[in-house]
């Protein structure tokens, strides 16, 4: 559906955008996650009897570190298997797969399995990434690739919280570390209840990843001429579409749709009253095709495409209404797969790359929850790919002021992944 408005007075030369200056918007609280430094723990014994006769099951790494990490289980009187996959009942999952060479995602293929295990009376869970013990913040696209593993972050803290009697632990490593050294530290995790949920290793430095305050963005700012053009997947009433149009009142730019509904009037007059032009594409985001097609009809239509919001999500269960792992799947493939298939449609002359969700890693479910902490991480995948702004934005902001402030987020912001709130911490 195409709808045109009325031809607007274009001023000779420069509307450009942004308007929304910089500042901190009152009672926006804006986060930022950090890699802080955290005192090592002691070498952990070579034989001990913390673990005498429960049942370890460590997913194996192919590489040696589930061997090596098995001795020393064995040593602490642990009844140790390191299958392929979660095959059983266990005391101690240990989930290495992320650390495979070439590993695919872990997520969310090992949920089902995980929520299993968890049903069982697991009592140690230990899920490992290796995208350098910094929780892929300093990728340069080499070793240390933090894709296998993204997401496990949100699920052990959503995990965490609804199982308090569980020692759980997403534990990011250096991969370049010996087998040897990388399980002594499992180990060490695995013998201290007293810890953060999130941990990194890197070398002899144990690190956490804290959100921290953080002042109002103040990147270079981006301009988007009135003849631009964003693609925003997501709904006709929500945050997406209140972005949509605050994008059109301050830029006049063309505004592309995507959402699942097979047609929809694009209703909203105050976006055709602003929009230079408002198109509205179905398909399905996480769909790499439909979402080539709909950038290559941008693309045909209108030479360009300067700008995306994948804002396309997915409600769930609330924690306590049951999280199947068939909807788990659906709400962390929305938001992760779609935003995978969107930076992979983009094309070079992209201005920015925006993923929006709500804040869910904090008191959401554990689809949510992984899906944030994946798309936050992917961030500095994408960051490789991608010249123009990338961010992951999740925010429990109302439209009302979430828009602006997601804006402002946009325009004048180089972090890639900011939390934005409205209560004071
Ligand atoms: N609204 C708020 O107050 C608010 C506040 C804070 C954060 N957020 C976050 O901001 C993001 C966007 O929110 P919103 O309010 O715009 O959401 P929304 O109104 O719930 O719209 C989400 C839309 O995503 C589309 N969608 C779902 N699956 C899709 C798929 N596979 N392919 C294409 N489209 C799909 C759906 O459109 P179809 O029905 O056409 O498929 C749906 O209308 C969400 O992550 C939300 O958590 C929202």
């Amino acid at each position: 559906r195409y709808a045109r408005p009325a031809p607007r007075p274009r001023g000779a030369g420069a509307q450009v955008w942004p308007r929304p200056e910089p500042q901190a918007a009152a009672g926006v609280v804006r986060r930022v996650p950090r890699v802080v430094e955290l005192d090592p723990l002691p070498v952990p014994p070579e034989s001990g009897t913390a673990f005498a006769g429960l049942r370890f099951l460590i997913v194996d790494d192919g590489c040696g570190i589930a061997l090596e990490l098995g001795d020393l289980l064995e040593r602490h009187g642990a009844q140790v298997r390191t299958p392929p996959d979660v095959d059983g009942p266990c005391d101690g999952l240990v989930h290495l797969a992320a650390l495979r060479p070439g590993a695919a995602s872990v997520l969310p293929p090992a949920f089902g399995a995980i929520r299993q295990a968890l049903a069982g009376g697991l009592r140690w869970l230990v899920l490992a990434s290796g995208a350098g013990g910094t929780f892929g913040h300093r990728f340069d696209g080499g070793v240390g690739d933090p894709a296998p593993g993204a997401g496990l972050r949100g699920l052990a803290r959503t995990i965490a919280r609804e199982h308090p009697e569980v020692l759980v632990r997403a534990l990011d490593v250096d991969t370049k570390d010996t087998p040897r050294a990388l399980a002594q530290r499992i180990m060490a995790e695995l013998l201290t209840a007293d810890a953060p949920v999130v941990i990194g290793h890197e070398g002899g430095l144990r690190y956490g990843l804290e959100l921290v305050p953080s002042g109002p963005p103040g990147g270079a700012p981006l301009n988007l001429a009135r003849d631009a053009v964003v693609l925003l997947t997501g709904g006709e009433r929500g945050m997406t579409a209140r972005l949509a149009l605050e994008l059109a009142r301050t830029s006049g730019c063309h505004i592309e749709l995507m959402g699942r509904t097979p047609e929809r009037e694009i209703r909203v007059d105050a976006l055709l009253e602003h929009a230079a032009s408002v198109r509205y594409h179905a398909g399905d985001v996480r769909d790499p095709r439909a979402v080539r097609d709909v950038v290559e009809n941008i693309y045909l239509t209108h030479r360009r495409l300067d700008g995306m919001i994948h804002g396309a999500a997915l409600a769930e269960p609330r924690p306590g209404g049951g999280t199947t792992p068939g909807s788990f799947e659906d709400v962390y493939l929305t938001k992760v797969a779609g935003a995978c298939a969107l930076a992979q449609a983009a094309g070079p002359d992209l201005g920015f790359f925006a993923v929006l969700s709500g804040a869910d890693g904090e008191r959401g479910g554990a689809g949510a929850a992984a899906a944030n902490d994946a798309c936050g991480t992917l961030a500095h995948v994408w960051r490789r790919r991608l010249r123009g702004r990338v961010l992951v934005a999740e925010t429990l902001l109302g439209p009302d002021a979430g828009a602006p402030a997601l804006l402002r987020e946009i325009t004048h912001g180089d972090e890639p992944h900011v939390v934005l709130t409205g209560e004071v911490r």
